[in-house]
């Protein structure tokens, strides 16, 4: 029998993740079964028991249950601690592991496919929720010279910032950014609701790469937002998603598949739907 593997979230019926790690499975030969796990709001905790007594592997979680993980796990991960939210679990023999691969995933997106030298780079991050907490670790290990955290509510932001106590790291009000930063990072969830992020124009004109922790078949408003301000490049969340679930692949499997090829499948399958 196959090694079972799921998405767990509320909903799910729109995860990609599924495709993307039958992908993976086929092309490493691991004999690997993923599939889908919708739990009810207030039943994350016995779904997940359930699907590991039954034999199960491991599970990526999603919304809503990355906080509820992260509580549920025995044992964590740096990047998970950093995070302080789970997206991967491995079922151990001595106890289920939590790890996030989300920032990882971001970190890898904007190395390998991108070609972005995140060493010595001044980043500002937009948004200080779950996503912008998850890539904050990933981002100063691979040798940001500093990140600038604007969000909207400028506690959250504070916050973020005494939460990691690293020098490089600073919170700045929306109104008082200048065009200083080489990678602009949009971690916020305005675009959901078709909003702009506020961030000045001639900030996002200035960057070399302007990147959204998002994806959809058609343009997001941030990337269309970034080209209309004349950014040199911008980028949506589709290539790293797909680099955060190679990472969980890696983490069970210890084998790391190759992403270009996978990428470019999804990118078409979005390509169709828009269409
Ligand atoms: P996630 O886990 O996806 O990061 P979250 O924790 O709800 O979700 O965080 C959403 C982020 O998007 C927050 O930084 C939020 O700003 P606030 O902290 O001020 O709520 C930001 N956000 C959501 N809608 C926004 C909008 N219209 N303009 C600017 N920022 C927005």
């Amino acid at each position: 029998m196959s090694d079972r593997y799921a998405v767990v979230g509320n909903p799910v019926a729109h995860s990609r993740s599924p495709s993307i790690h039958a992908r993976f499975a086929h092309q490493t030969g691991e004999d690997v079964e993923y599939g889908r796990l919708l739990a009810p709001p207030d039943g994350f905790v016995e779904a997940v028991e359930r699907f590991r007594a039954d034999g199960g592997r491991g599970l990526n979680v999603t919304l809503p249950f990355k906080l509820e993980a992260f509580a549920w796990a025995p044992r964590h991960s740096a990047r998970a601690r950093a995070a302080g939210a789970v997206n991967t679990l491995r079922f151990d023999p001595g106890g289920a592991y939590g790890d996030n691969t989300d920032g990882a995933g971001l970190v890898r997106d904007l190395e390998s496919r991108l070609g972005f030298a995140l060493a010595g780079a001044s980043i500002l991050l937009l948004g200080a929720g779950g996503a912008a907490r998850g890539a904050i670790l990933p981002l100063l290990e691979a040798g940001a010279a500093r990140i600038a955290i604007a969000n909207r509510t400028a506690s959250r932001a504070l916050e973020l910032v005494a939460a990691f106590a690293d020098p490089r790291l600073e919170a700045r009000a929306f109104d008082a950014l200048a065009p200083e930063f080489e990678l602009v990072v949009n971690a916020t969830s305005a675009g959901v609701g078709g909003a702009r992020v506020p961030v000045p124009d001639a900030v996002l004109r200035r960057a070399a790469l302007a990147c959204d922790m998002y994806y959809a078949a058609r343009e997001t408003p941030f990337v269309a937002q970034a080209r209309e301000a004349g950014c040199a490049a911008a980028c949506d969340g589709l290539g790293m998603l797909v680099e955060q679930a190679a990472e969980s692949f890696l983490v069970w499997r210890g084998v790391r598949p190759l992403t270009a090829p996978v990428y470019e499948a999804l990118r078409a399958e979005l390509a169709a739907e828009a269409r």
